[in-house]
């Protein structure tokens, strides 16, 4: 098995090394392009029709995983899952070498004299023992790269919200709690976003999404704004750690933010199934009524299950008869909380505030389970 030795020394030698080019980044992914393009054409068909160099999400996730995965031991599950889910780009064994030798001429080509055969020695290390575990998970997968799914209803619950149900063509197994690949091949062809299913795994097989529209989103939007029923989309690869542990007796916290809903929802279903002993409180949070797109299908569960009560909150409606404010201080009004299992979900912004909060009340991190839908 490749091992890398000296880690100190070679992250040192990456982080120096990435420093020389780093101001160059654009110009750095341009050449890194256009080197596996030209070599191999066939490579193109694999991104997406519309690249936006200066974002590169290749280039600037192999950087950031050789960067930051100083001991691959590590992240053995996480680089598996990664290489597994490559599969749906059709990705193919022998790509790894073109990418991993276009990323070093790249950066070789604009750090200019300083750059030595130590760093060449140092990325070529790196990259050999990532590529490497990618590879041995996809190839350990036995799931067909992706699954095709017909939408069988879409819902528009507010002006930048939907929620559709799928069914895949052949049965693709999930956690409750965790999120898929989707691609939508007619509106969006090989751009890939992650989305939660908003329900356990169901004997009929389909899966519920809630997508919001942001901002000048190029899936979330077509997604919300012009999918069918009827058409098909794609998912792939299966992931995510924000699972229920059956073995805890510990009451229970979920904390969503808009469509961060959906795992919760997902999560609850699973609860149904087996609850009778464990307190349930969902706080359900967003701007203004409206975008508490859900809260009727809430309601419904919190009158059928005496386990679960639901709060609600807008943090920019001041006549919104429910609490006020970003869910992330509600939930410090409630408590105390330091005995609970705590599941976070929503956008960056609200998953880190409610992450404070909760180290403001010492509720133990091992406790908390969280999904940020941004960065
Ligand atoms: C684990 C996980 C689970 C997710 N589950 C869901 C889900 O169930 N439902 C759901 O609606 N979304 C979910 N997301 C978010 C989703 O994957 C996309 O990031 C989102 O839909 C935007 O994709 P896009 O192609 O429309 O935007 P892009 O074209 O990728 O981005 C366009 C612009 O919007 C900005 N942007 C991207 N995301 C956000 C955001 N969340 N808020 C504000 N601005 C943003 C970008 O910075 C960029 O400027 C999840 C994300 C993760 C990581
Ligand atoms: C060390 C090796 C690699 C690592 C760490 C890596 C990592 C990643 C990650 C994390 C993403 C997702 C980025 C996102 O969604 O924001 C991604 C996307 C992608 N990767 Fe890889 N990758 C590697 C090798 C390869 C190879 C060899 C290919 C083959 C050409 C490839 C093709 C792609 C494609 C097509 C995308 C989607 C790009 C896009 O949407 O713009 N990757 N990679």
């Amino acid at each position: 098995m490749l091992r890398l030795k000296g880690m100190g020394d070679l992250a040192r030698l990456l982080k120096e090394s990435w420093s020389l080019v780093e101001e160059h980044q654009d110009k750095v992914a341009g050449y890194f392009y256009a080197r596996i393009f030209l070599s191999h054409p066939d490579l193109r068909d694999l991104f997406p029709v519309h690249m936006d160099i200066q974002r590169s999400r290749l280039l600037n996730a192999i950087v950031t995983a050789v960067q930051t995965l100083e001991d691959p031991e590590k992240f053995d599950d996480y680089l598996r899952g990664l290489g597994r889910d490559h599969r749906k780009f059709h990705v193919e064994p022998a790509h790894y070498e073109v990418v991993g030798g276009a990323l070093i001429e790249a950066m070789r080509q604009f750090a200019g004299e300083q750059w030595g055969v130590e760093y060449d020695q140092a990325w070529a290390d790196a990259y050999a023992v990532i590529a490497a575990k990618m590879l041995a998970g996809a190839e350990a997968d036995t799931n067909p790269p992706y699954w095709y799914a017909e939408v069988v209803s879409h819902e528009r619950r507010a002006s930048d919200i939907a929620v559709f149900t799928v069914l895949p063509m052949q049965p693709l197994e999930y956690r409750a709690g965790q999120y898929l690949s989707l691609e939508c091949p007619r509106f969006q062809p090989r751009l890939w976003r992650t989305y939660s299913p908003a329900n356990a795994p169901r004997r009929d097989n389909t899966i519920e999404f809630h997508v919001r529209a942001v901002g000048a989103g190029w899936v979330s939007s077509a997604l919300v704004r012009r999918l069918e029923v009827g058409d098909m989309i794609r998912l792939a690869a299966p992931m995510g750690a924000m699972n229920l542990d059956r073995r805890s007796t510990r009451d229970a916290v979920f904390v969503a933010g808009g469509t961060g809903l959906a795992p919760v929802k997902s999560l609850l279903e699973e609860l149904t199934r087996y609850n009778r002993t464990r307190w349930v409180h969902v706080f359900f949070g967003a701007r203004t009524r409206d975008d508490l797109y859900d809260l009727a299908e809430l309601n419904r569960l919190a009158a059928r299950y005496p386990w679960l009560s639901v709060v609600t909150a807008c943090s920019d409606d001041p006549t919104f008869p429910g609490e006020q404010g970003n869910i992330s201080d509600v939930v410090a009004r409630y408590g105390p909380w330091n005995e609970h299992d705590f599941f976070v979900s929503g956008s960056g912004q609200m998953v880190k505030a409610t992450m404070r909060t909760l180290a403001e009340l010492q509720v133990p991190s091992v406790r908390i389970k969280y999904d940020s839908f941004g960065d």
